[in-house]
């Protein structure tokens, strides 16, 4: 990756991409993408959900503000031949006409909005009537939430945002969020995805280098000898929160799958 726009495309995220795989999987099942469904995964990231949707005969557009995983999700669909339409936009602005989708997905993408209100505006403006709407969230209080409170200490604040991204992980919060919208919930259902690593120091290393919003701190952090402080306190809450096994340990991240209708109206 080069030329990162945001923090998303500072340091090596498509790696934790290829492990949120599975997620994309559950979300294109769950929004039982057909051949021919106008299909929007929103802040798409390297690509996940958008290309198992045109794989399965979608027409697909992926939008994202990072254009450094963009050209990696570009890449990828070169690669297995399938066309997808490529927009780098804002999710609280989305670079789409009004009721244009049939499916709008979003992975662990619309959480990270600065105003969720938006978002969620954005999300029903271009879902059709009848369109089905799926995203998932990390769980208040999960892995990688928790991890955020670790490192609030080491960070800048984020920026002024209408809640933490979690709250899209409680149905009841996110039915709050959908509902003013014209969003129905229809279903929700809690997984998890599992981690695998040799060691906590493997794992607190994994979490840092795939997070850009870390590395692009890790120079003023290392001249103030902060840095290995901030490693040590990651080393600290994997011991926490892993399940140790015989030759390795299992870090696993709880997420929320919630299906919604667009209402018309
Ligand atoms: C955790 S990644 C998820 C990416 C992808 N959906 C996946 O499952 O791997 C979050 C993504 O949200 C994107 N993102 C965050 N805020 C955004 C915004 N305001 N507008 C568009 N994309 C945004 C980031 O660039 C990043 O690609």
């Amino acid at each position: 990756m080069n030329s990162p726009g945001t923090t998303w495309g500072v340091g090596e995220y498509p790696l934790m991409g290829r492990f949120l795989e599975p997620v994309a999987v559950a979300a294109v099942d769950a929004a039982a993408v057909v051949r021919g469904d106008r299909v929007v995964d929103i802040a798409t990231g390297t690509g996940n959900v958008a290309l198992l949707a045109a794989e399965r005969g979608g027409r697909v557009v992926g939008v994202d503000f990072e254009a450094a995983l963009l050209r990696v999700a570009e890449e990828r669909a070169d690669a297995t031949g399938v066309e997808i339409g490529w927009l780098c936009g804002d999710l609280e602005a989305l670079p789409l006409p009004g009721q244009s989708a049939d499916v709008v997905v979003s992975v662990f993408g619309v959480m990270y909005a600065t105003d969720h209100g938006i978002a969620a505006r954005e999300l029903a403006r271009v879902a059709a009537p009848g369109a089905r709407v799926v995203l998932a969230s990390w769980v208040p209080g999960s892995v990688l939430p928790a991890m955020g409170q670790i490192l609030s200490g080491y960070l800048p604040p984020p920026p002024a945002s209408s809640g933490p991204p979690s709250r899209w992980g409680d149905p009841v919060a996110l039915t709050g969020l959908l509902e003013p919208h014209g969003l129905r919930l229809t279903a929700t259902s809690t997984s998890r995805i599992t981690l695998p690593f040799t060691s906590s120091e493997d794992a607190a290393d994994f979490l840092i280098r795939t997070a850009g919003h870390v590395v692009s701190e890790q120079d003023r952090l290392t001249s103030e000898g902060r840095w290995d402080a901030l490693r040590q306190d990651l080393c600290g809450f994997v011991e926490q929160r892993a399940e140790s096994r015989s030759d390795h340990l299992n870090l696993s991240l709880d997420y929320l799958l919630a299906s919604a209708i667009r209402t018309s109206d």
